[in-house]
């Protein structure tokens, strides 16, 4: 089997989880019965140091109905280019809420205030209303990138002093905090609105939390419901949820080392490059241009999947499921494979 460096999405609930899980006593949710998704939203809020948190199936849910509480159709929502918000959720902005993109493109997923302030419009009968500011830590289509916290800090409270809400999409903001050794609530004080993720780095199956004051939470709640997210015994993935942040939260540091070494092995390659990893995903640039990325990708297929992100670029991510020795041996195909394809060897 080769090595699944495609995404920390695929990770299998592992026998002790599924147990948990069996065991979870359950409710009906929507009438707010199911006793292990109430403990799992208590929880998540405390850690993130808001008042209330509502389970949802997944991260695009979580995000969109934040924009849609945040805004009305025909406001502006401020985020960079290739945020998942705007880039991977299908258009959601637009179609749920009627949201008027204006984004913001630098090279790193992360920006100052100089950027935020040069798309507010004055607030006359022409523009749409300056509304919503969306940060997302870390910043996944740039690599795992994980934002300075106070330039975070920064651009949340200019955006607030603005009239902006800032939400905040936090799948994976677990890696960000193992990686600037800070508390998901350091991060969350700083937004309104914050998406956070059980089913990446922390290996659950299934689900997200959006987290907030209680009264923004009681209106995501409706939202949800309109939304079709509202589940019944989903205790028993909730469970999931718990065990995870009770268990998987602490080895993350595992993935991020992981990360490094790969990019440690494949940058000695004089073909590819491969900067030093900032959470779990090692960005690998193809240098030669004598082939592109769906070229090694195809040609190290036999012992390592990962996405080829566009034409010269290969993401590799590292999750719970994958050891250090199958890092080690993926890194050392995708060199091998950059050799064969330049003619190196045969
Ligand atoms: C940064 C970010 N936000 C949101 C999501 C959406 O999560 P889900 O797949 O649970 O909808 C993802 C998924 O990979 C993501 O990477």
């Amino acid at each position: 089997m080769p090595v699944n460096l495609r995404s920390d999405t695929f990770t299998q609930p592992s026998p002790a989880m599924r147990e948990y899980m069996a065991q979870a006593p359950v409710g009906d949710d929507v009438f707010r019965e199911d006793p292990t998704i109430r403990e799992l939203e208590e929880k998540t809020a405390k850690l993130l140091g808001k008042q209330a948190a509502l389970y949802v199936p997944s991260g695009h849910m979580s995000n969109q109905i934040a924009l849609n509480l945040h805004g009305r159709p025909g406001d502006s929502l401020i985020a960079h280019r290739e945020s998942h918000v705007l880039f991977y959720e299908t258009g959601s902005p637009a179609a749920l809420s009627g949201l008027d993109a204006r984004v913001i493109d630098t090279a790193d997923g992360t920006f100052g205030v100089d950027e935020v302030k040069a798309l507010l419009k004055p607030v006359n009968i022409h523009f749409t209303r300056n509304r919503i500011l969306s940060l997302e830590n870390t910043f996944n289509n740039r690599g795992g990138i994980v934002w300075d916290r106070r330039l975070f800090a920064e651009v949340a409270a200019f955006g607030s002093e603005n009239g902006l809400s800032v939400h905040l999409d936090g799948a994976r903001l677990w890696n960000a905090c193992h990686a600037s050794a800070t508390q998901p609530a350091d991060w969350c004080s700083y937004v309104d609105s914050v998406s956070v993720c059980f089913s990446k780095g922390l290996g659950a199956p299934v689900g997200s939390a959006l987290a907030g004051d209680a009264e923004f939470i009681e209106q995501a709640r409706h939202v949800r419901k309109r939304f079709g997210g509202q589940m019944r015994q989903a205790g028993i993935i909730a469970a999931g949820a718990i065990y995870a942040l009770d268990n998987n939260y602490e080895r993350i540091g595992e993935d991020h080392a992981n990360a490094q070494l790969i990019a440690g092995i494949v940058d000695t390659s004089e073909h590819l490059s491969c900067p030093a990893p900032p959470s779990n995903m090692a960005l690998i640039t193809v240098d030669n241009p004598a082939f592109d990325a769906h070229q090694l990708v195809d040609a190290a297929a036999a012992d390592v999947s990962a996405f080829a992100l566009h034409e010269r670029r290969v993401r590799c991510v590292t999750h719970l499921d994958v050891s250090r020795e199958e890092c080690e041996q993926a890194a050392r195909a995708f060199v091998r494979a950059a050799a064969r394809l330049a003619g190196e060897v045969n």
